[in-house]
């Protein structure tokens, strides 16, 4: 099929416009138009191609994501080999490195440096030739690297195609990242799943670059920041480094925005500081600043000493990693009962703070990392994020250094502790008989975006539970001023302070009563699809999980724990004797229920991996739906779904015409029902 001209042009106009708004959003953080648009550009975009598969070329927008996974990464030989930096760790260290970079230019006059975040992830060379991405690859031993260009392709700060006035060959180089919020997500993620987490986000983003599947990569939140080049040809490097960045951000690609000119050592020193005081509040990791002599004639006069230029520095922060000793190993217990190890650990500096407990996360962490009383361990601090053991020096592991043990009971009201079979986290079954559980529950129920009890915080809450003032939530509605007013710090005006925050939250949302009961996996927004799929609470308390699973976003395991939950006598006492308490809030009527969609009647066969879920997950979420699963493919199939590596399922379905859905097709029907 010939394409008519007049597509041709659009396809054409349509790829430079979502070019255009990928640089606005991903590399300059500044979109022009709502996401739907954007939205609705790709789309039209995906139609054209698939209707004349001619159209698409390797730099469209839509070939980011789903190439094919490689056997094997080849190599790359660097035409420019990649180096590495030397440090400084102290201001002598930067004022000596100064004087010799003015010693060598023979200048009495103060040096311009180019001064930019040390960021912490991995160096990656990406080549473009007329402009187009071609290649992808690690930095290695600095000489050879690795073909990762199936990756690189789905991170969006990436142009496949850069601006006009490109040069004929250009190398760009800068490191790849995974900010710290995607970072934090995909370790929480992982540790619900019972799966490995990344020990910092350079290993994640290390790992998530390292896939043979681009698929996988697609989905980690990957960023990069270009701060150099190698091999340039068709153009002549203009007088300084700064030109040159200012130049690759016209062309399209990603560049630090907190990178800027400064002069001299005092000038350096300021940056630094700067840069130090606001590092906790950067959305990703860095690990010092990069000074680097602006001049490019003056760079090439220094020249490089081995695999360092002499005309660049790495000026350190303070690490984020330090050694200690585990003293004990103790275990809290949160509002679901979960234990969570800790290690009390001999004190330690880490960048700046002292640390002296550090997560172990849960069961299974602990024994994948085998961490023993007695053990000299890695421990690391970043950010807001709380104390962590990277890793146990095992070689220096004391003699007499003891195994640590779930306790069989509640450190804290001696309930059983049970592990179910298959899962990370041991949890108290004391329920709201335990302290602990009850006073997280306590706080959970009075925070902000639940039932919002002004005023009533850990210290009071540790009182009430301590005196046993409070052994189920609705008995908060039942103190007595002068209850209240005996707290230690408390008197006569606050105790009526919090009478009347208490009053005041009794009228409420069904979102925020579902949310404030503290339902295990039950956050703000599954508590308010569930208020608004089912409009009343006897409704939900009365569903089956599979009626729960109708819910958008909600998946069996919620759906399991919100029905587990109101079967659950004492949970259903402490409901009723909140509404008795005069709790309330406007009653709806349910949503209709959803029309009979694509799934339902339909019979689905899945092979290979998903990305999004496990099969099972999906199973289930099919099931849910009315649909059918089935294990083999017939001519009764309506639709086969393709994950990662599958089988020779896939290939039946093409023999016998079944409708085969990659994921992320098949993610859309669910959708849509
Ligand atoms: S310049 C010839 N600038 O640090 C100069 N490197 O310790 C080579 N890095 O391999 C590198 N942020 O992975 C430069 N703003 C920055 C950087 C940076 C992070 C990494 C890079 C390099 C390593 C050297």
């Amino acid at each position: 099929m010939r394409v008519p001209v007049e597509i041709e042009a659009r396809a054409k106009a349509l790829r430079a416009e979502i070019g255009h708004h990928n640089y606005r959003y991903y590399v300059l953080d500044d979109p022009e138009v709502a996401d739907s648009d954007y939205d609705r550009l790709l789309k039209e975009l995906q139609g054209l191609e698939q209707q004349y598969p001619e159209l698409i070329t390797a730099d469209s927008p839509t070939q980011r994501v789903g190439g094919a996974p490689v056997a094997e990464f080849g190599e790359v030989r660097h035409a420019v080999p990649m180096l590495s930096l030397e440090n400084a760790f102290t201001a002598e260290d930067l004022t000596a490195f100064d004087s010799r970079v003015r010693d060598r230019l023979e200048s009495a006059a103060a040096i311009e440096y180019y001064a930019e975040p040390k960021l912490d992830g991995l160096a990656i060379n990406l080549r473009y030739v007329d402009g187009l991405l071609v290649q992808a690859a690690t930095r290695g031993d600095g000489t050879t690297g690795e073909d990762v260009t199936h990756n690189v392709r789905t991170l969006h700060s990436i142009p496949l195609q850069l601006a006009a006035g490109a040069p004929r060959i250009l190398d760009v180089r800068g490191e790849v990242f995974m900010p710290l919020k995607g970072f934090k997500a995909m370790n929480a993620r992982a540790l619900d799943r019972g799966e490995k987490i990344f020990a910092n986000p350079r290993n994640a983003a290390a790992g998530s670059l390292r896939q043979l599947d681009p698929r996988i990569t697609a989905s980690r939140p990957l960023d990069m920041f270009c701060y150099g080049w190698g091999a340039v040809e068709g153009w002549t490097l203009p007088e300084r480094h700064s030109d040159v960045i200012a130049q690759l951000l016209e062309w399209g690609l990603k560049v630090s925005p907190e990178a800027r000119a400064v002069s001299g050592v005092e000038e350096c020193l300021q940056y630094y500081a700067a840069v130090g005081a606001r590092r906790a509040s950067l959305p990703y990791e860095i690990d010092g600043v990069v000074y680097k002599v602006n001049r490019l004639g003056y760079q090439r006069e220094l020249g490089f000493v081995s695999r360092a230029p002499r005309w660049a520095i790495a000026h350190k922060f303070p690490a984020h990693e330090e050694t200690t000793i585990v003293r004990d190993v103790e275990f809290q217990v949160g509002r679901t009962g979960a234990l969570t190890p800790v290690a009390r650990l001999e004190p330690v500096t880490v960048g700046g703070v002292t640390v002296s407990n550090a997560t172990l996360h849960n069961m299974d962490e602990l024994e994948r990392k085998d961490v023993r009383i007695g053990d000299r361990v890695i421990v690391r601090r970043a950010g807001d994020v709380i104390p962590e053991i990277v890793k146990v020096i095992v070689e220096r592991r004391p003699g007499d250094a003891r195994a640590v043990r779930l306790p069989n009971h509640c450190p804290v009201c001696g309930s059983v502790v049970e592990r179910v079979e298959g899962e990370a986290v041991a949890r108290c079954t004391g329920g709201l008989v335990c302290a602990a559980q009850r006073k997280e529950s306590l706080l959970h129920f009075a925070s902000r975006r639940a039932m919002d009890i002004e005023g009533l915080g850990s210290k009071l809450v540790d009182q009430l539970v301590d005196l046993d003032l409070v052994k189920s939530l609705a008995d908060l509605y039942g103190l007595e001023v002068s209850q209240w007013a005996k707290l230690e710090r408390m008197a006569d005006k606050s105790a009526r302070n919090v009478i009347q925050a208490l009053e005041r939250s009794k009228a409420t949302t069904l979102a925020r009563f579902l949310f404030a009961l503290g339902i295990r996996d039950v956050g703000e927004a599954t508590a308010g699809s569930l208020a608004q799929y089912f409009g009343q609470l006897d409704r939900i308390m009365a569903a089956s999980p599979l009626e729960i699973q109708q819910v958008p976003d909600v998946g069996p395991v919620v759906a399991a724990h919100v029905h587990s939950f109101f079967a659950d006598s004492r949970n259903r006492d402490v409901v009723a004797a909140l509404r008795a308490r005069g709790i309330h809030w406007a009653e709806q009527e349910p949503k209709a229920a959803p029309a009979a969609g694509l799934v339902t009647g339909k019979t689905f066969v899945i092979t290979g991996t998903l990305v999004a879920m496990s099969r099972d997950e999906a199973r289930d979420l099919i099931v849910a739906l009315g649909g059918k699963v089935s294990g083999s493919v017939s001519k009764k199939t309506s639709f086969v779904v393709v994950g990662v590596d599958p089988g020779s399922k896939a290939q039946k379905a093409a023999e016998l015409g079944v409708a085969v859905l990659d994921e992320a097709a098949f993610l859309d029907l669910l959708k849509q029902r």
